[in-house]
């Protein structure tokens, strides 16, 4: 069985744009960090109790995870925990891609074992699901959790797992006040009722809901993002300003009034920061507890904008 039970802190962190080459116009985000900028958001994290990691090999190909290594290194290992994935999509041919794949993750990470590892999208659940039972049996990985799965493939991972003894822990799959389809097909209601959280991720929409971008100032160009999201801005505007003054009455902002959203929808948030200032924000999002009449206004003003904000690698849920 699983040795402990997973615990996370009510908000987990994302190093999805960590993993740009930090030149202009390069990579998904056009972030430019640096890793002094890095060490700096991870040393006030770790400080305010956000100790948990997500990344993926895939991010920047390997980049982020190494970046974020370096990041942490200095910081007691059991002061945080690593979530990184197994992408089916880029398995080697190998005898186990699984491990083969884990392996290169824990080297450029810097550490032995993972305590969160997914399953990043659900090519063949019944092929990639098994061979994560010797990596849970040897503690290589802690616990176990799918990403981008729909209920079906959930429970058959789940299903899979427990039969060697170990479950599905976690779900992570795209939600927010502009993407729903977890909630509208019952998957936020199945991980409440059976105990596995709920980490939802783009919750600020790669950054259209932060209040930060609008018509007027879009996101970076050349990015992948800004040619996902910059179309449908001036779309956006009604249910952005309506979240800036609802952040207002409460010292806040946009972007925190997001992510106290989807703490109030019962699942774990994992932002993506790529400012020490972020950081605060989160303190202040796990203080505002948004009324049920602004939750449903600010769904309202989401479901008006009538856009589909479904990533490119995401299946219809
Ligand atoms: N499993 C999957 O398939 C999957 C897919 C996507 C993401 N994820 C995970 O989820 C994480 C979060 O998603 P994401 O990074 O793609 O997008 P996100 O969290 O929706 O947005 C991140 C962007 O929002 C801005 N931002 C972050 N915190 C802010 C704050 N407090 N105030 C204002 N702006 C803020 C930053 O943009 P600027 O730098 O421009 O300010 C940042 O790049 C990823 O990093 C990754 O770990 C998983």
């Amino acid at each position: 069985m699983t040795s402990t039970t997973l615990t996370a802190p009510a908000v987990a962190l994302g190093t999805w744009a960590w993993g740009d080459s930090g030149e202009a116009g390069d990579g998904h985000f056009g972030s430019q960090l640096t890793a002094a900028g890095r060490r700096e958001i991870v040393a006030k994290a770790q400080s305010y109790g956000f100790t948990l990691w997500d990344t993926a090999a895939v991010y920047g190909m390997g980049r982020a995870e190494t970046v974020l290594g370096q990041a942490l290194n200095g910081h007691a290992r059991g002061g945080y925990q690593l979530s990184t994935k197994f992408t089916p999509q880029i398995a080697g041919d190998g005898d186990d891609p699984v491990a083969d794949m884990l392996q290169r993750s824990l080297v450029r990470m810097g550490t032995d074992q993972v305590d969160l590892y997914w399953i990043h999208n659900p090519a063949d659940v019944a092929r990639w699901t098994p061979l994560l039972v010797p990596l849970l049996r040897s503690g290589r990985i802690k616990h176990v959790g799918v990403s981008n799965h729909n209920l079906a493939e959930i429970t058959l991972a789940d299903r899979i797992l427990g039969d060697a003894g170990f479950r599905v822990e976690a779900v992570q799959n795209h939600y927010s006040l502009l993407y729903r389809g977890s909630e509208r097909a019952g998957i936020i209601d199945h991980c409440r009722q059976h105990d596995v959280r709920f980490f939802s991720y783009m919750v600020l929409e790669q950054g259209a809901l932060t209040g930060r971008y609008g018509p007027a100032h879009p996101l970076p160009a050349g990015s992948s993002r800004a040619a996902a999201y910059n179309g449908i801005l001036p779309q956006l505007q009604a249910l952005t300003d309506r979240m800036r003054a609802v952040g207002e009455d409460r010292g806040a902002s946009a972007a925190e009034v997001a992510t106290a959203w989807a703490i109030a929808k019962g699942t774990t948030p994992i932002i993506g920061v790529t400012k020490p200032e972020h950081i605060d924000g989160l303190t202040r999002a796990l203080d505002i507890e948004l009324a049920d009449d602004e939750i449903a206004e600010l769904e309202a003003l989401a479901d008006a904008a009538d856009v589909d904000t479904r990533g490119s690698w995401e299946q219809d849920i």
